[in-house]
């Protein structure tokens, strides 16, 4: 019976990569002991206005069907926020969808501009959705390597070899998850330049992570860069920078074309967005960033204090952090996998960290660890570690 029922699923589905991800995740949350470096969320609540205004939405009936594209209000203020944030000029009636978090975003986009056997330029390690988004349009995954003797970020010389005629699109992550690393303006530049001089490459820029960024380093978003207005479609999202993940709200600009297609196609798979997650969306932006800010001093006091504790063990090799809230440290001083290595942290020391390979192949030799957690379960976890690794076989 079961067999005859899988016929019946499309291939499509039945090639999709397995991921151990979801495994990791139920292991921690059933484990008290553990404790998580794994989550891909924030841990702060969502800002009590935030929660009021759907509150009052709810209680005034913002319960029916919403607008395909998004409401009229929120658009309206998503491009002035995209203005006066990443310096792109996207008309809210045409330039601007509103999406069910940027993971639907990427996926409609996917579906409008990948066709069979085009080549799609992914970074790896990078975040796990690219490569199957890629797959399931039957396009082909081409991976970019991000890790280099600098550290990490896209080489330009790589790029230049891979992209050709049949490179579609060209997907870039800043900042990045999982390496928490911040693509560099020169950087950025150069691979516009590229793409520039290339008529089939349109480039996705997934910018889930704008808002934390650390130090010196600055966000800037790739569409903002000269002759770039129609080259690039760019993913935000109110997940991260407001901490509202179970909101599910997020949202796409880009060429107009593309963003009306988008809307035609939406008609059959969401229809809308939830209307009273909009209106979250909505004061979130009204409030300005002042949430956003105070939750990024926290992730920033972390981040600083995981590395310290990461470098002073000494068998852990990472760079300052520099954005999202992840660090990816190198593990080659313990010679062994980094699946084989995280078990061993996960069933010795009782701390969860993700392996780098979850990400993509190039991330071998390196475990991700989240500070999406409190000051004290990191410095717990650091000590557990710390401990771990002197007796360490
Ligand atoms: C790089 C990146 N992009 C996009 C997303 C999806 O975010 P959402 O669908 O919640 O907007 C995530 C979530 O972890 C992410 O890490």
């Amino acid at each position: 019976m079961e067999n005859w029922i899988n016929r019946l699923i499309a291939d499509r589905h039945k090639n999709l990569p397995k991921t151990e991800f979801q495994n990791i995740m139920k292991i921690a949350a059933e484990n008290k002991e553990v404790i998580s470096l794994g989550p891909g969320e924030p841990d702060f609540n969502t800002p009590e206005p935030i929660k009021e205004a759907v509150k009052k939405a709810i209680d005034e009936n913002k319960t029916h069907y919403s607008t395909t594209g998004g409401s009229q209000e929120l658009r309206e203020l998503i491009s002035k926020k995209l203005k006066k944030e990443n310096n792109i000029e996207a008309n809210p009636d045409e330039e601007i969808c509103v999406t069910t978090g940027s993971t639907e975003g990427l996926f409609l986009i996917s579906s409008i501009l990948i066709e069979p056997k085009d080549e799609i330029i992914i970074p790896n390690p990078g975040y796990m959705n690219y490569n199957p988004t890629t797959s399931f349009f039957r396009g082909i995954p081409i991976e970019m390597n991000m890790l280099n003797e600098n550290g990490f970020g896209a080489e330009i010389e790589e790029i230049k070899k891979k992209i050709t005629e049949k490179t579609h699109v060209l997907i870039i992550n800043t900042p990045s998850n999982p390496t928490g690393n911040v693509m560099k303006k020169k950087e950025l530049e150069e691979i516009a330049d590229i793409v520039n001089d290339n008529n089939n490459t349109i480039i996705f820029s997934d910018e889930a992570y704008e808002k934390l960024v650390y130090n010196d380093n600055k966000h800037i978003s790739i569409a903002s860069l000269n002759g770039m207005e129609n080259k690039v479609m760019t993913f935000q999202s109110f997940s991260k920078s407001f901490a509202m993940a179970g909101f599910r709200v997020g949202y796409v600009s880009g060429s107009k074309e593309v963003i009306k297609t988008m809307k035609r196609i939406r008609i059959y798979s969401t229809l809308t967005n939830s209307n009273f997650s909009e209106y979250a969306a909505i004061e979130a932006l009204k409030t300005g960033n002042s949430y956003s800010e105070k939750m990024k001093i926290e992730y920033e006091r972390r981040g600083k204090m995981l590395h310290k504790r990461l470098n002073s063990i000494g068998m852990f090799e990472c760079n300052k952090p520099e954005g999202a809230f992840y660090m990816f440290p190198n593990i080659r001083k313990f010679k062994t996998n980094s699946v084989n290595l995280s078990n061993r942290i996960l069933n010795e020391a009782k701390v969860l960290v993700v392996p780098g390979t979850e990400f993509g192949k190039y991330g071998e030799n390196h475990i991700r660890m989240s500070y999406a957690t409190s000051y004290e379960k990191i410095e717990e976890a650091m000590d557990r570690l710390e401990k771990w690794v002197t007796n360490f076989k």
